[in-house]
């Protein structure tokens, strides 16, 4: 370009950016929500297994910050992987059943639930930051005492935290689907999970799947049936009407948008 300009000519200078008022620089070093959940609180990233969740680094609003600030130390939970829950301290009624919910995203689907259901206790579990403060703050505009919000990896929390047949229930709306075939080993809903999970779940509870997407659909209706300790709630032996209690969820919302179709999975934990 320079060797197309004449002498008395000069390349034009580029226009400089507006000087930018200096921003104080984070100490990375210093946890962003003191009293808020802890990144990875088990260490899990330490522990050789394949995640069922992205790493992903989203933007906390400032409202859903406060929420985490404020509103932690009193609904919060991190899954340090460390203590044995007991669900009736938590909730503060020993009597609740409690339901845990994984992956519940923004949290909208588990406040409505929450909201229409006050006599059932929901243990919501996600790793995602601004879905807990989001979910913090529908609790508490909702006034909704029966919702825990839990950090971390439903893994670790089933795993080393809840009590066998301590769970009436267990909701997974919408686990990420990865649909690449090298990445299915990811998905959530696999036979060792199903082990784990009936072994956390009291007799007669019910494991609620929905998923929008067909080829994980059928997957877990195969492995659900396969499961010893699970029966089908559905005589046919297939999949189930979409219970009136589940309300539309986020990803739900968009899966339809793009012409998917739901699937519900409604499986009871057999008595023995
Ligand atoms: C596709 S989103 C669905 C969110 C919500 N249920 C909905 O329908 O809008 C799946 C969510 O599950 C969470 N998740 C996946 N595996 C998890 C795990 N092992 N423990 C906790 N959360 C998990 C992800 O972080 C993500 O927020």
């Amino acid at each position: 370009m320079s060797e197309n300009l004449t002498p008395t000519q000069s390349a034009p200078v580029p226009a400089q950016a507006p000087a930018r008022a200096e921003q104080p620089r984070r100490d990375r070093s210093e946890p962003m929500f003191p009293d808020g959940p802890v990144a990875d609180p088990a260490g899990s990233h330490h522990e050789r297994r394949i995640r069922s969740f992205q790493p992903r680094r989203s933007r906390v609003t400032p409202g859903q910050g406060e929420a985490l600030r404020r509103l932690w130390p009193t609904w919060g939970l991190d899954i340090d992987g460390l203590s044995r829950l007991d669900l009736g301290e938590l909730f503060g009624d020993p009597a609740l059943p409690v339901v845990l919910e994984i992956g519940f995203g923004m949290g909208e689907a588990t406040a409505q639930m929450a909201a229409a259901d006050p006599g059932t206790g929901i243990l919501a579990c996600d790793v995602h930051t601004p879905g807990q403060g989001n979910l913090l703050n529908l609790a508490e505009r909702g006034g909704l005492t029966n919702v825990r919000v839990a950090n971390g990896d439903a893994i670790i929390l089933l795993r080393e935290m809840l009590a066998p047949d301590s769970l009436a229930g267990l909701r997974v709306y919408f686990p990420d689907p990865w649909p690449k075939k090298r990445h299915h080993k990811r998905r959530l809903i696999q036979p060792e999970f199903l082990t784990l999970a009936a072994s956390r779940l009291a007799p007669g509870a019910l494991l609620h799947c929905a998923t929008d997407w067909e080829p994980y659909a059928e997957q877990m209706l195969e492995v659900l049936t396969a499961a010893p300790e699970f029966e089908n709630t559905q005589a046919d032996g297939g999949f189930a009407p979409r219970p009136e209690f589940r309300p539309l969820t986020r990803f739900e919302g968009q899966g339809l948008d793009k012409g998917h179709v739901v699937r519900d999975l409604l499986f009871r934990r057999k008595a023995s």
